[in-house]
Order: C-alpha cells, then sequence, then structure tokens
C-alpha cells in the first residue's frame, strides 16, 4: 500500500536485522506512528492492545514475536512457552495459532544454534505468503464485481458493502475482503464501497476508510445500522467481508454486526461473500457455535477516542456513569447466509463439500 507516495507493509523487520516495525493502528487514521517491537512481551502487548489487529496480521506479529524471544532463550522449553503466552493474546482469530504452529514445526526439529535465523526466515516467508495469497484472493473476487458490474448502467459504480477492516492493515499488504476492491479499482473498473464505522473500535471509519481513501477508491462511511436500510435502497449490489475464522461447514466469525449484514443481505437478495485465506479455516471445528468469542473491555464501547479540533488525540466518555457496557468483539454468521468464500484458490460454496473442492488435501482431518 501506498501512503503519501512511500510503499508499506504492515510489519517488517528494521534496519537492525532483528527488531520489528509495525504500523500503530490505535493512532489511525489521526497519525502515521511506527512501532518497534524488541521482545515477546512487546509483540504481545501489540496483538493484546490492537496496535496490530486483523486475522493475518496478528498472526504475522505472533511469528515474529517467537524470533524476539528466541534470541535470549531457543530452548524448547521456552518456545513452547512463548506460543503459548502469544496464542493467549486474542482467542477467535485462527490464523494466530496458525502462525505460530508454523513457528513451533520451523524450529522444532533443528539444533538451537540455529533457531534465531530459522525463524526469522520462516516468519518473513509467512509475511510475503500473505502478500501473494492476498493478490489471488483479489484475482478470485474479481468475479463477483464482474458479474455486478454487468448489471449497471454504463459508467455507473458497483456498490460493496464491508464491515470492519479487513484490509492491507488487517494483513501483511493488500487485504482479503478489500482485495478484490482494489484489483477491480486497479483495472478501472468503477466501484464504490460502503464502509460500515463498526463500533465500539471503528476500524470501518478510522482503518478502511483511511486506506480506501489512501489508495484512491470511491467510499463513503455509514453508521453500522445504515446497511439494511441502503440494501432496502437497491444501493448495495454486493457485500464482501473478512473473517477471523472459518469452520468445516462454512460457518463464519467476523467482527460484531456481520450476522446482521448477512440477514439483511439475505432479505434483500444481496449476494454476501467472504473473502479468507487458507490460515483462517479451523479445519479441527465442526460448526461456528464451537467458536470462541473473544470479549473485550466495556471501555471500548464506554469511550471513544477521536481528535479535538486543534489536533489533540483524545478519549470521550459517551454513556451516563455507571451504565455498564458488554463488548462481544466477533459473531457468527452461518454457512446458509453466505453466498460464497473468495480464497487464494477460488470461490467455494460455504459449505464442508465447498472447502473441500477448494482443499482436498484436508479431507482426511477436517471435521
Ligand atoms: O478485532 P479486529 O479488528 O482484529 O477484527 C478484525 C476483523 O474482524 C476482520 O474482518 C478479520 O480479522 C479479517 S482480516 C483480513
Amino acid at each position: 500500500m501506498n501512503i503519501d507516495g512511500k510503499a508499506y507493509r504492515t510489519i517488517w523487520v528494521a534496519e537492525d536485522g532483528w527488531s520489528v516495525k509495525v504500523i500503530d493502528q490505535t493512532r489511525l487514521p489521526h497519525e502515521l506512528t511506527i512501532l518497534t517491537l524488541k521482545t515477546a512481551d512487546d509483540a504481545a502487548h501489540a496483538i493484546k492492545s490492537m496496535q496490530v489487529r486483523g486475522a493475518p496480521l496478528i498472526g504475522a506479529t505472533a511469528a515474529y514475536g517467537v524470533c524476539l524471544a528466541l534470541r535470549t532463550d531457543a530452548s524448547d522449553e521456552a518456545v513452547d512457552k512463548v506460543i503459548a503466552m502469544l496464542a493467549a493474546q486474542r482467542p477467535t482469530a485462527i490464523n494466530l495459532r496458525w502462525a505460530l504452529e508454523e513457528m513451533r514445526d520451523t524450529v522444532r526439529n533443528i539444533p538451537r544454534d540455529k533457531r534465531v535465523a530459522a525463524a526469522y526466515e520462516r516468519a518473513a516467508e509467512l509475511c510475503d505468503d500473505d502478500v501473494k495469497v492476498n493478490t489471488r484472493i483479489g484475482q478470485h473476487g474479481l468475479k463477483p464485481i464482474l458479474v455486478a458490474a454487468e448489471e449497471k448502467a454504463q459508467g455507473e459504480a458497483v456498490n460493496i458493502l464491508t464491515h470492519c477492516n479487513a484490509g492491507w492493515l488487517a494483513c501483511v499488504d493488500r487485504g482479503t475482503a478489500l482485495a478484490p476492491i482494489y484489483e477491480a479499482h486497479d483495472r478501472g473498473i468503477k466501484v464504490h464501497v460502503w464502509v460500515d464505522e463498526t463500533r465500539p473500535r471503528n476500524q470501518g471509519a478510522s482503518l478502511t476508510a483511511y486506506e480506501l481513501g489512501a489508495h484512491g477508491v470511491p467510499h463513503t462511511i455509514i453508521v453500522d445500522n445504515a446497511g439494511g436500510h441502503l440494501m432496502q435502497q437497491g444501493l448495495v449490489d454486493l457485500c464482501i467481508v473478512g473473517t477471523d475464522r472459518v469452520t468445516t461447514n462454512g460457518d463464519v466469525a467476523n467482527k460484531i454486526g456481520t450476522y446482521l449484514k448477512a440477514l439483511a443481505a439475505k432479505d434483500n437478495g444481496v449476494p454476501f461473500y467472504v473473502a479468507l485465506p487458507h490460515s483462517t479455516i479451523d479445519w479441527t471445528l465442526a460448526s461456528g457455535s464451537d467458536i470462541p468469542i473473544e470479549e473485550r473491555s466495556a471501555d471500548e464501547v464506554l469511550v471513544m477516542t477521536g481528535r479535538t479540533r486543534d489536533g489533540k488525540i483524545v478519549p470521550v466518555e459517551i454513556a451516563a456513569p455507571g451504565s455498564p457496557a458488554r463488548n462481544d468483539a466477533f459473531d457468527v454468521t452461518p454457512a446458509r447466509l453466505v453466498t460464497g468464500l473468495i480464497t487464494e484458490r477460488g470461490v467455494s460454496a460455504a459449505s464442508r463439500e465447498g472447502l473441500l473442492t477448494l482443499y482436498p488435501e484436508r479431507a482426511g482431518e477436517a471435521k
């Protein structure tokens, strides 16, 4: 992604060759602040506090967290300990566990003095792979956009609704749900994106709108409750969202509020697509009801942070003092509401058969 003409990934190794740089997403869209992670605890804090967020990016950050830990202790015990610690930071996104298991497999059977170099090499591969996979998701996800474009009058944009942020900022580059949108825009197909603000943390308003704007993609921020109304008005041609975990029956966990959009889409005959890489499929779970749903601090509901007119970034309370709040961070959209899963291998039905058509090699382990 180019920001002010400079190409950025969301995570990279610093010039010193070992510390890790990330973009602090809690400061966006107001400031582009780069953080340096020097320890596994720094990586854990970045994941937990959502300085980095989005399923693929938390996996990539955790992978580098393992590298940082191994620099001080490369024993088997230390590897197990840091992996358990990092995996505990966010429970819903399966990419976190997937990336950590990749790291464990990488260092497990090699001598200790070779582990640090091997870990850095593997973490870099995971990041490069994310970019390649997302590029392919973009190419496959172009098809439903082209189908919608055929129905439009000459010069009319395809209106796509998205929820939360499943773009460049949620991944290493390019994104999942936003990848087909960038692909279409880059090929000259007219698109316009309805960006759900995505309370409580406003990833849509703060992050998706920021990166779409940086790439020049026309977009409009809407309140979370507007999507159903816009669909009734015929103003949404398709929805594309990301996901934190897909179970073998095609159920999809994603940012809280996704389910309501899928219900509204079904009621209005609007295609509802979910974009994901292979690392988001949990082959060990047969149904979305088994996915652990992260519950976050009530403060995220009760306090909003924004920039004042004089440029200060400040938190403000929005509720009556003493009112309690509940903050489930994700919900599960049943497979029956999903038109298709857009993956790096193509678009499939949201079902066991659909997933196994794309990933036949997983048949033996799929629950
Ligand atoms: O809590 P977040 O901001 O990490 O949630 C992110 C999402 O829900 C994304 O849609 C999901 O991780 C897919 S990212 C490509």
